[in-house]
């Protein structure tokens, strides 16, 4: 499945995506690269890698959405993933990717959408949060949830140790979610994604594995 990774800066997801793509097994590969600043540093990761990469510096959000779909068209992506992508999409260009776009959030979706998930997480006070690949719809950070992955809260994080230990999850459930995508097994009914063949041993790398039955038991009494 070709990909067209959509960033505005570090990058980080985009060479998780990479070195998972190097892999012959791996059933997706990135065709392009589109930044809409020139100073990202994942176009340099881009670059190293041999991806073509391309600026679109425009602040009109219908003109970078054409030119933007000119691109994905000329290198035939077929699956669009926003990978640190900051700026709000034209309506129009997410409804003609609708289900063929998908985008990763440091939260456990619904929960904190928006700017700084980290320091929302932190501020409501929860235990765990994580991360969360998601089809993507005009409402920001909403659409069918794809894989999410838990990480826990430390008592004494800030929002830096804690952006850092949910993008090391970042980092596994990007490229798992397109796998899934790019195997075919994904399906979207009424709103929610099912999975084929679902998941047990790939979520287990990520995700706490449920307690033993006999911790479940009440002992009270
Ligand atoms: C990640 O935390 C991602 O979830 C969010 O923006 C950040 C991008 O980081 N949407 P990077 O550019 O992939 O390093």
């Amino acid at each position: 499945m070709r990909l067209g990774m959509l960033i505005s800066g570090r990058g980080s997801n985009l060479q998780a995506m990479i070195d998972a793509a190097a892999d012959p097994a791996y059933p997706a590969e990135i065709a392009i690269v589109i930044s809409n600043r020139a100073d990202a540093a994942g176009l340099a990761r881009a670059a190293a890698a041999g991806i073509p990469s391309t600026v679109i510096a425009r602040d009109d959000r219908s003109g970078f959405a054409a030119e933007a779909e000119t691109r994905l068209r000329q290198h035939r992506v077929e699956l669009v993933c926003l990978a640190g992508f900051m700026r709000l999409l034209d309506t129009g260009f997410v409804e003609a990717w609708r289900d063929r776009m998908i985008n990763i959030h440091p939260s456990l979706l619904p929960a904190f959408p928006g700017l700084h998930a980290q320091r929302q997480a932190l501020e409501a006070g929860v235990r765990f949060t994580g991360c969360t690949v998601h089809f993507v719809r005009p409402e920001v950070d909403a659409g069918p949830i794809i894989a999410q992955a838990v990480v826990p809260v430390h008592p004494d994080d800030n929002e830096a140790r804690l952006a850092a230990r949910i993008l090391a999850a970042e980092h596994r459930l990007y490229p798992l979610a397109v796998r899934l995508i790019a195997e075919g097994r994904t399906r979207i009914v009424g709103g929610k994604v099912e999975i084929d063949g679902w998941l047990v041993e790939e979520l287990a790398a990520l995700n706490p594995r449920e307690p033993p039955p006999d911790l479940l038991v009440s002992t009270r009494g």
